[in-house]
């Protein structure tokens, strides 16, 4: 990829009003750009828009001004003025133009008594670069150590700096600019330890014990960030409701390279552990970008079994019903050259339990050769990748 290169990216813009969220540096604007070049833009970084539209909203409806009837309009950073809302939902009402309505947190929103316009606008959101919209450029081990920002792809030399500022300009200087945060020293420290958990069960406890701040606080700024779309939490599958059954989700972060800059380990190598870590975390943005772009919008889960063992990704292709089994895709995710078939073993006991079908089942690996094995599918990264998109998964 070169510098001048825009990537083409799979999700598509509805045909009526909507909001797109994402984190910083996703490529939200860029994307608004090439889908609406027609459209009339307003970006509330801009000082005096800001200013004017916050002491008075109604002004939106004067910028408008004559735009023909099924015009569009875009207004970015629409975090920036939450009052903003109420006005963009009567002019809505009016029927006349469409509003694509772009920030990075809904949070302020949501907290600013809007409603989100109460179903009456889409929810899109933007993540890093999906493999498959990097195609041939595409490459594992970066991405593995770098992630997935537009920005680190763009500038890969310097994938280092560029992190170490996003994690500094963003996340602590601009979620306490915005009023997410009030006092950073504690967040800086929490954001080191959430960095080191990424892709691990959380326990609360001992992250605030790690971080020395206080619990109720650990819980206040896991919801920023996941607000924001910085983290997920990947909540743990029940089949049943066996008491024996972990409940406590995992948590990751969007984008491996943010996870390794939060935990501030960008100078040292990163040893295998981490990577398979940071495999997980780019298979589950795969499946949050694959889920999106279809619309498909499946719930996706870890599956810790009573005997302790884990399944990386359990995807309900149903929804549930009380008179049907329920019924799962299991992906298991190994950073490894070679597939050892032990690793089969805790999906296929799951598919031996009468109360769950398992549709079909994955291995992902790092090696180069595909295998079936009766009804797993042991897959390179970038074959599963194609599988998924071509919705051979889900
Ligand atoms: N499709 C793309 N192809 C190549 N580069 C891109 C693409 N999208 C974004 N970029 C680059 O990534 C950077 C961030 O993009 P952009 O400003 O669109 O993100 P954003 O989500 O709007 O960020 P913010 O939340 O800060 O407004 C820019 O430098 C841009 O050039
Ligand atoms: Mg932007």
């Amino acid at each position: 990829m070169t510098k001048n290169d825009i990537i083409t990216r799979l999700l598509r813009q509805p045909e009526r009003s909507f909001f797109l969220f994402g984190p910083r540096g996703t490529g939200k604007s860029t994307w608004l750009q090439q889908m609406l070049p027609d459209a009339f833009r307003l970006d509330l970084l801009d000082a005096s828009l800001f200013l004017e539209l916050s002491r008075d909203p109604h002004r939106l409806e004067a910028l408008i001004g004559g735009r023909a009837a099924g015009a569009w309009i875009v207004l970015d950073e629409i975090q920036k003025v939450p009052p903003l809302l109420d006005e963009v939902h009567r002019l809505m009402g009016l029927q006349k133009w469409n509003f694509a309505l772009c920030g990075s947190s809904a949070r302020k929103l949501r907290r600013g008594g809007a409603n989100l316009l109460a179903g009456r606008a889409l929810t899109l959101s933007m993540e890093s670069f999906s493999a498959a919209e990097l195609g041939d450029s595409f490459n594992l081990e970066f991405a593995l150590n770098w992630g997935m920002l537009p920005f680190v792809w763009n500038d890969p030399q310097y994938a280092a700096d560029i992190l170490a500022a996003y994690v500094n300009t963003y996340l602590k200087e601009e979620l306490q600019a915005e009023g997410l945060i009030r006092n950073v020293p504690p967040f800086v420290r929490f954001l080191s330890v959430a960095g080191q958990i990424n892709g691990q069960i959380v326990n609360v406890q001992n992250i605030a014990r790690d971080a020395a701040v206080a619990r109720s606080t650990v819980d206040n700024y896991f919801g920023v960030l996941t607000d924001t779309l910085v983290g997920h939490f990947l909540p743990a599958w029940r089949p049943g409701l066996k008491v024996r059954e972990a409940t406590q989700p995992k948590f990751y972060w969007f984008d491996p390279g943010v996870a390794r800059a939060s935990a501030g380990l960008l100078r040292d190598p990163t040893d295998r552990l981490w990577q398979g870590a940071a495999l997980e975390t780019m298979i589950y943005h795969e499946l949050r970008v694959y889920n999106e772009v279809s619309r498909k919008q499946r719930l996706l889960h870890y599956y810790r079994t009573p005997a302790g063992v884990e399944i990386d990704f359990v995807i309900e292709t149903a929804h549930r019903r009380p008179d049907s089994l329920p019924r799962v895709i299991a992906v298991e995710v190994k950073r490894a050259e070679r597939w050892d078939r032990a690793w089969e073993k805790p999906m296929r006991s799951l598919a031996d339990n009468a109360g769950v079908t398992v549709e079909r089942m994955f291995g992902v690996y790092c090696g180069s050769r595909s295998y079936q094995f009766d009804n797993v599918s042991v897959l390179p990264f970038a074959d599963f990748i194609k599988a998924l998109f071509a919705g051979d998964v889900f």
